[in-house]
């Protein structure tokens, strides 16, 4: 009987710990697939200390120049649970020494820590109004800002999630202010590019993803199902609701044209959907990326005119292997690489997840990742390894 009771409370403290944060990976619904050792482990790397001593609470974050100082937003996440408290910023000055060091000397392990981050708070926050999309209670993940000229506004875009829906919405947030500062002011959120095919798809491809339904492939992972989900099952699944967005990125390529990449189809296939002039909204034309090659936590930079794409695998919030695309156009077509990573527990990107390529100054470039601590995410730790590239211009993200 004893033996009965553990065994029931061990499976419901796993399933509801699975209920929560799913992530929405088809593969890896399960925690209980993790060693446990994992979720118990206390962080292994050192902290990154604010000018406070408190670890920064900006994670799945990107960082950004402005005027003297880069502009650190992130995930501010409570030690327990996996909603969201909204986005923080956390800031440091160019000018400082080290901040001249960073952007002139050799690149090091340290950059980030060799900074002082001044936390400047909330900068999105979550609200008390029932039904509003960032009601607390939602999640937030992976804020990017970008400053739009035209509007002369900072506009943040972000992986949606809504109050006690877990993954499902999976939906794209979007918020202005006219201060880098904040306070951000939530716009909308919306699945992006509802009704809309992808811009290379032919009338035959469109007709045979029209084709494919779900019922029809009732198991997951067998040759047909993967067949299916490249062709565009899940896509025209969800053609009239807009597509899923999870995981994301934003890129702005050389003739101001800015890209949203992110998660979609169940997680399964990434798309790049071309942003709107005022980054508010979509214009239609998108693409495809690696179909039914299940990658998330995208991260870009272009270099010699090539785009590469460092991605990781979908499961959850436990590290894995990471995965590298380059191409000539964002449009694709992809070419797939070996992970990038070197050095000790490189298969595992270091026990990080990507979230951000931070380019202190040109032609310098950083891996920006969080080593996921499921069990208190705010302590999540902070990876920024420098990457140098081969002779042929290959990226190598090494980590000494
Ligand atoms: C992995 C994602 O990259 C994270 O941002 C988060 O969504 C977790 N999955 C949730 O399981």
């Amino acid at each position: 009987m004893k033996h009965y009771l553990l065994s029931a409370l061990l499976f419901f403290t796993v399933a509801s710990l699975s209920a929560q944060d799913g992530g929405g990976n088809r593969r890896q619904r399960r925690p209980s697939l993790r060693p446990r050792n994992y979720l118990q482990r206390p962080p292994s790397d050192p902290a990154t200390a604010d000018t406070e001593g408190n670890h920064v609470n900006a994670h799945g974050g990107c960082i950004i120049a402005y005027g003297d100082e880069w502009l650190w937003y992130g995930e501010a996440r409570p030690a327990r649970g996996f909603t969201s408290e909204g986005v923080g910023l956390y800031v440091a000055r160019r000018s400082s020494e080290q901040g001249k060091s960073l952007e002139q000397g050799p690149q090091t392990q340290h950059a980030l820590d060799s900074l002082e981050w001044e936390n400047k708070g909330i900068v999105l926050a979550v609200v008390d109004s029932a039904g509003s999309p960032i009601e607390r209670g939602c999640i937030i993940e992976r804020p990017k800002v970008l400053w739009n000229e035209r509007t002369q506004q900072f506009v943040m875009i972000f992986h949606s999630e809504l109050k006690g829906r877990g993954y499902e919405a999976a939906q794209t947030g979007f918020a202005t202010s006219s201060s880098p500062y904040g306070p951000f002011q939530f716009h909308h959120a919306q699945r992006p590019n509802a009704n809309i095919w992808p811009a290379d798809f032919k009338k035959k491809d469109v007709r045979k993803a029209q084709s494919l339904k779900e019922s029809d492939f009732p198991k997951s992972w067998t040759p047909e199902w993967i067949e299916a989900v490249a062709r565009g099952m899940y896509l025209k699944r969800d053609l009239e609701a807009g597509q899923m967005s999870r995981d994301m990125t934003l890129f702005v390529d050389d003739d101001g044209t800015a890209w949203h990449i992110y998660s979609s189809e169940e997680n399964m296939t990434l798309q790049a959907a071309e942003l709107t002039p005022d980054y508010l909204g979509y214009t239609g034309r998108y693409y495809r990326i690696a179909a039914a090659g299940q990658n998330e936590a995208p991260c870009i930079l272009k270099r010699d005119g090539r785009y590469w794409l460092i991605c990781s695998g979908c499961t959850g919030w436990t590290p894995n292997e990471a995965r590298m695309f380059s191409a000539e156009h964002i449009e694709g077509p992809w070419t797939q690489h070996p992970s990038p990573m070197r050095g000790e527990n490189a298969e595992k990107t270091f026990g990080g997840q990507g979230t951000w390529i931070w380019q202190p100054s040109p032609g310098k470039y950083f891996f920006m990742a969080d080593v996921w601590n499921p069990r208190n995410l705010l302590t999540s730790r902070h990876l920024c390894i420098p990457i140098t590239f081969d002779a042929d211009g290959t990226p190598i993200v090494e980590r000494k």
